[in-house]
């Protein structure tokens, strides 16, 4: 019981996370300056804080780990991947033309850590 409760917090801090990501990458695409709206500044770390809290927990109480177990690996790697991608998709000094490829990378990373977290395959299951 418990761990499907921690398990929806995680997902539902997942959905939080990728919709502010889309979000403020959508305001960054279009020169809007999302930083002037603190809620925008401060929520995506406290999501994020405990999507990644909830993401140990899961990890010790399922007894796999990152860095023993490859999907682990996988979803932390991807993670890494997402959140610099991320970081110049929506960084003060990137040009705006580089804005939308790094925006759509972090998109495919985050996709591939759902997908590595349904099938708990790096290769999602087709290898
Ligand atoms: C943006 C990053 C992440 C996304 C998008 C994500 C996504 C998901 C999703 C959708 C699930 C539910 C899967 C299901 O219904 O069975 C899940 C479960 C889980 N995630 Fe994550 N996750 C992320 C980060 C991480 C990280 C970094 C770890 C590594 C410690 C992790 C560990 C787990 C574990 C252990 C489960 C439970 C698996 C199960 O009960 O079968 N997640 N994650």
């Amino acid at each position: 019981m418990e761990y499907f409760l921690v398990k929806y917090l995680h997902v539902t801090c997942v959905l939080i996370s990728v919709s502010l990501f889309i979000f403020r990458g959508s305001l960054a695409l279009s020169s809007r300056p999302w930083r002037q709206w603190r809620v925008l500044r401060v929520a995506p770390h406290i999501v994020d804080t405990v999507l990644l809290g909830s993401a140990l927990w899961l990890a010790w109480r399922i007894g796999q780990y990152p860095f023993v177990n490859g999907w682990l690996t996988a979803k932390v790697l991807a993670l890494l991947a997402y959140i610099l991608l991320g970081m110049r998709a929506l960084g003060k000094n990137t040009p705006q033309s580089q804005r939308l490829p790094f925006f759509v990378a972090a998109l495919l990373s985050v996709g591939y850590i759902v997908g590595v977290a349904l099938t708990h395959s790096s290769s999602w299951g087709l290898l």
